[in-house]
């Protein structure tokens, strides 16, 4: 049987990692400033995560969601505690498309209405409800098509405002900082005027933080930035470290009915023991303020660099635009300076997201590396 082709293939092959490098099959050592596409957050193999899912492996791998399962209840209030949202309810599913579809069907319950409001160039998943939502064609077939979504530009009040007024709208969904769409921003006060209209008509917020969320861009959640508190949050990617969970987290206000929401591999043992551990040592480690830090100092500097037309972003999640597609810089990055970065659905954008535990002076190597790669010669 062969792969089912959809991925475009670096030519790496990871055997092993630590902490913020990846050791390849070619015997080489990477910088690994793309964190397994957003998803590491407390490094590669940190050993309380290691200890952590291994304790539990040996104790009980699986059992269904039928049964009682303390470790759900730890995890949640481990999540309420930090993120400030101790007042809110946890759902465990596995992927960031699953924790969206969950988000919009609540959203959909709780108003009794279909029509949600998305971003251009928004990314939300593959799934039906999902892909509705994603402002991208071509990964959408004819059974997933569905008319009941309308896209605006990112902090097009007016355009929000009419849209709302017309009484049909379930839900306003964003990312705080589109990730794949190119590291674009949300205004804060665009985001406080959503916040403010979704309250005044009954319409459900849902700030996806499957990319942003867990501490990557500074604070626990990139919504933070903005001092607003949506209805809906959605989480993945570094919620687990690479242990495949997701998360839809919902305000106090949504009633939980059995049957509505449900899954077989949602919150099991592993996948709890595997988030309370990226907690801990986010926690312990101070990760979060580790991610403002070094992010703010790093965006501040690449700014200053020749060549760049412009640095977005908070914290750790951070896109280049440069005034040339970037895919060779990429592979020089690779082959000479052995560092490992990302790419966003605009081709002349450079994706950063490394691991939350990055030093100084990692941060220091990367600068100095993207100094040397802009030296040679770039397509125009
Ligand atoms: C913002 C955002 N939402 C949703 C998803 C979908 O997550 P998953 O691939 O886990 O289904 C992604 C994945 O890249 C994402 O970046």
């Amino acid at each position: 049987m062969e792969i089912f082709d959809v991925y475009p293939l670096l030519d790496l092959e990871p055997v092993k990692a630590e902490g913020s490098h990846v050791f390849c099959s070619n015997g080489n050592k990477y910088l690994d400033f793309y964190g397994g596409h957003a998803v590491i957050s407390i490094g590669h193999c940190h050993p309380h995560y290691v200890n952590k899912i291994s304790k539990q492996l040996n104790d009980l791998g699986f059992y269904s969601n039928s049964v009682q399962n303390p470790l759900q209840q730890e995890l949640a209030a481990k999540l309420g505690n930090l993120s400030g949202y101790d007042d809110y309810q946890l759902f465990l599913c596995n992927s960031g498309a699953e924790a969206i579809e969950n988000a919009l069907k609540m959203a959909s319950f709780h108003t009794n209405k279909s029509r949600v409001i998305s971003f251009n160039k928004a990314f939300h998943g593959r799934t039906t409800s999902a892909l509705n939502i994603t402002d991208k064609d071509e990964y959408t077939a004819p059974i997933n098509q569905s008319s009941e979504v309308t896209f605006l530009e990112i902090n097009n009040l007016s355009g929000l405002q009419d849209e709302l007024s017309k009484g049909d709208v379930c839900a306003v969904v964003l990312e705080p900082i589109q990730g794949i769409g190119g590291i674009r921003v949300f205004e804060d006060a665009f985001l406080q005027q959503v916040e403010k209209l979704c309250n005044e008509q009954d319409v459900v917020l849902i700030c996806d933080e499957i990319q942003a969320g867990f501490g990557r861009t500074g604070k626990f959640f990139a919504h933070q930035h903005a001092d607003i508190q949506p209805d809906i949050i959605t989480v993945a990617k570094g919620m687990g470290n690479g242990f495949p969970v997701a998360g839809t987290i919902l305000s106090p206000e949504f009633e939980a009915k059995h049957g509505r929401l449900g899954s077989t591999f949602g919150g099991n043992h592993l996948a709890c023991a595997a988030v309370t551990a990226v907690l801990e040592v986010i926690e312990k480690e101070h990760l979060v303020r580790n991610a403002a830090n070094i992010g703010t100092q790093l965006i501040n500097d690449l700014a200053s660099l020749p060549q760049i037309e412009e640095v977005r972003g908070r914290g750790l999640m951070i896109g280049i635009e440069f005034s040339f597609p970037i895919k060779q810089l990429r592979h020089t990055l690779i082959e000479e300076e052995q560092i490992i970065t990302g790419v966003a659905s605009n081709p002349n954008v450079l994706r950063i997201l490394p691991p939350l535990t990055i030093t100084q002076n990692e941060a220091n190597q990367f600068k100095t590396a993207i100094k040397n790669a802009l030296k040679q010669p770039q397509p125009q």
